[in-house]
């Protein structure tokens, strides 16, 4: 990246930081590690209908839906952004979930807000 780039990258999370608990993610970005990682689960439209996918019981959220169903930080209100981001990081056997669904612990703050961003926006 080149330095100006990364001074706009700094402006845009600052204002995305002063903006509030509003939803930080950039969906776009969101979408490259969501068809690296997520699709051959969740499909590529979100349906659960990926190749690996298909036959996993429970299966796969259906992102087109857009129900959740961890109320992982356990504030009684399962579904917010809160709540993926802790299922995707911890996987979601951390919470009496399909072990499947692993943790994705790498990834970053920001890498988490995007690709919840972009799950949100599978939702039709
Ligand atoms: C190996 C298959 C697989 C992969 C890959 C996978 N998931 Fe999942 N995911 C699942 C399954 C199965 C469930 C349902 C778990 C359950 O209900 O017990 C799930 C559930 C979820 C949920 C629902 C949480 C809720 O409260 O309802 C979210 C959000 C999610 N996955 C996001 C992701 C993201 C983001 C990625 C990529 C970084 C990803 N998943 C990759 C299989 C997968």
């Amino acid at each position: 990246m080149t330095r100006t780039l990364r001074l706009l990258a700094s402006l845009t999370l600052l204002m995305a930081l002063a903006a509030g608990p509003a939803l930080a993610g950039d969906a776009a970005a969101g979408k490259a590690t969501y068809d690296t990682l997520c699709t051959t689960c969740h499909g590529p439209t979100g349906k659960g209908d990926g190749p690996a996918g298909v036959a996993l019981t429970p299966a796969p959220r259906d992102f087109s839906v857009g129900d959740f169903k961890f109320d992982a930080d356990k504030n009684g209100t399962p579904g917010e952004d809160a709540d993926l981001k802790l299922v995707i990081k911890n996987g979601a056997a951390a919470y009496g979930g399909n072990p499947v669904m692993a943790p994705w612990g790498h990834l970053s703050d920001a890498d988490l807000d995007n690709v919840i961003a972009y799950v949100r926006g599978l939702k039709q």
